[in-house]
């Protein structure tokens, strides 16, 4: 049966990981939560994109192999994901040989249809991007994403015939249009291959670190052809290819492929939206559904950079405040897709007013007024509630919020309906109405009840481990006595 395929970009192993690769596999990971909670068969790739020029400069730079900097550096990756609760199907590492030998089989068999051929090339290279630049990309001379001069280099090298494709690109772009997502940055693909797509260099001679040519052995591959092959070398093309070595692959590539969502940011949107098709193409493969490309974040109104050493761990967060208050914030703060400023002081503010205030006081003044006047919560609960009605109209509207990748709104719905139910408690006050009319009390109790567990539920993708806490409490059975589920961030400045 063919699961529901999500990927992260793979990501570079020579910078130690921040809240923008945080960022992305986050939200693959409640992507593949939200499947797995509707019961639908989910798999979830992410990796580590280890090859090039880069990696070999980084390994030098601290006088080790490359090969002892890619095995530390992806240990650190693998830690932040444990860290942040994150639970991948399967992490790929392009040094691994199973996904070699693939990239190596698709090198020679595109060799063969004449989809890869011998030539030489001169051109301007930005060594941070592991790409040549055209000259109408460069700004003022330099590449507009790392703000470097390119080098001007020439080589031997074998192109994949990208020009080839472009008709065919166009076309399938307008047969799906769900393809480039979101829709706001599709034109720019678009435009980009109507230009006009020139054959791209996807050999090295001057690098040594990385998959080597089989039938040209002083050649290695372009760093990026490797690196998009992750999507198929993982879940078996190996033995889909016949390769020898990969009949006891654990995964059949028809229960994968295509990849239903390929999550990444908006500046490698070309790499996947433009190269990586016409590769498959090539492949005779079919493509993605769906490559959904988000803005980047900014720390305090700043682009993250090196020079300005203001990448931001999400640890140091989270070991303050908790993970799920960090999943859940950057999720809200930020419609997904667009781009986004990290301040502390806003994430702080949401902390008390989010999930102190209007989450976590609802669930204690519910259970202390029900452990009072109920004691018990039953199995079941009939009633004509308006209240519940509008949790199951917002179920659906949340469901349609999650499949377009709305996170901020469907956590909107979620605390739209927590704000009903605290003017709910407000305007009914059934700890006074227990003196008065004791049975409609507790049927408005037991009304936020059953309510606050569709609250529950939303959440569990963003929160799994709130969410599970506030099920606890809310299941049926006598209630107890708990602790605040988050306790107020003292020092907020005004
Ligand atoms: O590009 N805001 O790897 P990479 C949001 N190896 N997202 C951010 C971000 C930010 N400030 N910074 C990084 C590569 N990201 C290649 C990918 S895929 C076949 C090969 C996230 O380490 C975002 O997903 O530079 C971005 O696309 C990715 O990290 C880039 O990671
Ligand atoms: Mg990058």
């Amino acid at each position: 049966m063919k699961k529901f395929y999500v990927t992260t970009p793979i990501y570079y192993l020579n910078s130690v990981p921040h809240i923008g690769h945080a960022y992305t596999t986050l939200a693959a990971d409640i992507i593949n939560r939200y499947k797995k909670q509707k019961g639908e068969e989910s798999y979830f790739l992410t990796g580590t994109d280890e090859h090039g020029a880069n990696i070999e400069k980084s390994a030098t730079n601290a006088g080790v192999t490359p090969q002892q900097w890619t095995d530390n550096m992806f240990a650190k990756f693998k830690e932040m994901w444990t860290d942040l609760d994150i639970k991948y199907d399967d992490i790929i590492r392009t040094t691994e040989p199973r996904h070699e030998a693939v990239v190596q089989a698709i090198f020679e068999k595109l060799l063969k249809t004449g989809d890869i051929y011998k030539g030489s090339y001169t051109g301007k290279y930005c060594m941070s991007c592991e790409a040549y630049l055209d000259e109408s990309e460069l700004v003022d001379g330099k590449c507009p994403i790392h703000k470097k001069e390119p080098q001007v280099i020439s080589e031997e090298t074998y192109f994949f015939k990208l020009s080839a494709y472009q008709d065919k690109l166009l076309k399938f772009y307008q047969d799906n249009p769900d393809f480039l997502s979101p829709k706001f940055r599709a034109a720019e693909i678009v435009n980009f291959v109507k230009g006009g797509l020139k054959d791209l260099s996807v050999s090295r001679t001057k690098v040594k670190w990385g998959v080597t040519v089989p039938s040209a052995p002083n050649h290695t591959i372009y760093v990026w052809f490797d690196a998009l092959i992750n999507y198929i070398s993982a879940i078996g093309y190996g033995k889909k290819l016949g390769i020898p070595g990969y009949e006891n692959y654990p995964h059949d590539m028809d229960n994968y492929w295509p990849a239903d969502i390929h999550l990444i940011g908006k500046e490698i949107f070309r790499f996947h939206a433009v190269i990586w098709p016409a590769v498959l193409m090539a492949l005779g493969l079919p493509l993605p559904k769906k490559v959904f490309a988000h803005g980047w974040w900014t720390v305090e109104g700043e682009k993250m950079s090196k020079s300005l050493g203001n990448f931001i761990d999400p640890r140091d967060i989270t070991a303050k405040y908790g993970v799920e208050p960090l999943r859940y914030f950057i999720f809200r703060e930020v419609p997904f897709g667009g781009d986004g400023d990290f301040s502390i002081e806003q994430f702080k503010k949401r902390f008390n007013s989010d999930l102190a205030n209007d989450l976590g006081n609802l669930l204690s003044r519910v259970l202390n007024m029900a452990a009072k006047n109920i004691g018990t919560i039953p199995e079941t609960f009939e009633s004509e509630s308006t209240l519940l009605k509008e949790a199951q109209r917002i179920n659906a509207e949340y469901d349609k919020q999650m499949e377009e990748l709305a996170f901020d709104k469907a956590l909107d719905l979620a605390w739209g309906l927590i704000g009903k139910m605290n003017r709910y408690i407000d305007e009914t006050k059934p700890w006074a109405l227990a003196k008065t009319d004791l049975e409609k009390a507790k049927n408005i109790l037991l009304e936020l009840i059953f309510a606050l567990r569709y609250v529950a539920a939303w959440i569990a993708p963003f929160m799994p481990n709130t969410s599970a806490e506030i099920s606890k409490r809310l299941a049926a059975g006598e209630i107890q006595k708990y602790a605040p589920l988050f306790p107020r961030i003292e020092e907020v400045k005004k």
